[in-house]
């Protein structure tokens, strides 16, 4: 047990899927793993271990924003022994070419800031995917036919609100899209020699104002889940 996770030692796979939302986390389990067990509901954040194609995996809840994943991603990786972490979530798109539905695998996460602000202090650390995730995950996705694109996101510290000059500098440099935890997810990673990603689902667009209709956000969770345990599992 830590501080957050109430599962036992050995409870947790060195596969863990991050979704925000821990009734995520149930679906996802339920939905694609064989004899999910749940094995934390501290604070309501759910998390369950079972096992997908003969491989064991954990999909557990890591909250909003940076500050709310590092602690569970600290956890999961010291505390559990989790090498191989990813986030599945949804994003806004930032780009034309992107449109709402689409994956986007992040290479890299653009910050202000990430809670590992302390530790590298005047330096820019640059957070970036694994590459044999994001090169399996890639392969995934045009396997299954899902409109796909790979590059930059952007990591913020706020939903509402978001600086629009900052928002016209990240469209300018080709930025695909914005949520709030992966690039602290890709520093914790490098930091403890894990493999990281996050699969993004664009769920609205901050350049046309489209938004996923909610029948088609358990799809589309679908899909990503799918790449995700693909890519863990090639
Ligand atoms: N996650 C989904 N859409 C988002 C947005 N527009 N900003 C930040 N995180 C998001």
């Amino acid at each position: 047990m830590t501080i957050h996770i109430g599962a036992k030692a050995g409870e947790i796979a060195e596969t863990v899927l991050l979704p925000g939302d821990p009734y995520r986390a149930k679906w996802a389990a339920e939905t694609f793993l064989d004899n999910p067990v749940l094995i934390n509901e501290v604070r309501g954040m759910l998390g369950f271990t079972g096992m997908w194609r003969g491989n064991r995996v954990t999909i557990h809840g890591s909250g909003m924003g940076m500050p709310s994943l590092s602690i569970y991603a600290n956890e999961l990786i010291r505390d559990y022994g989790a090498k191989t972490l990813i986030r599945i979530g949804s994003c806004g798109g930032m780009q034309d070419s992107v449109e709402v539905r689409d994956v986007i695998l992040a290479m890299t996460a653009s910050t202000l800031g990430t809670p590992s602000r302390g530790i590298f202090r005047e330096l820019n650390f640059a957070p970036c995917a694994d590459w044999s995730l994001l090169h399996a995950a890639a392969r995934a996705a045009e396997t299954k036919g899902v409109r796909t694109h790979v590059g930059g996101i952007y990591s913020s510290d706020v939903f509402y609100d978001e600086r629009p000059d900052l928002n016209e500098q990240m469209v300018r440099h080709g930025v695909l899209g914005v949520e709030m935890e992966a690039a602290e997810l890709y520093i914790l990673a490098a930091r403890h020699k894990c493999r990281a990603l996050a699969v993004l689902t664009v769920s609205d667009h901050l350049l046309t104002g489209a938004a996923l209709p909610s029948a088609e956000r358990e799809t589309s969770f679908g899909d990503m889940v799918e790449i995700a345990l693909h890519a863990a599992f090639p």
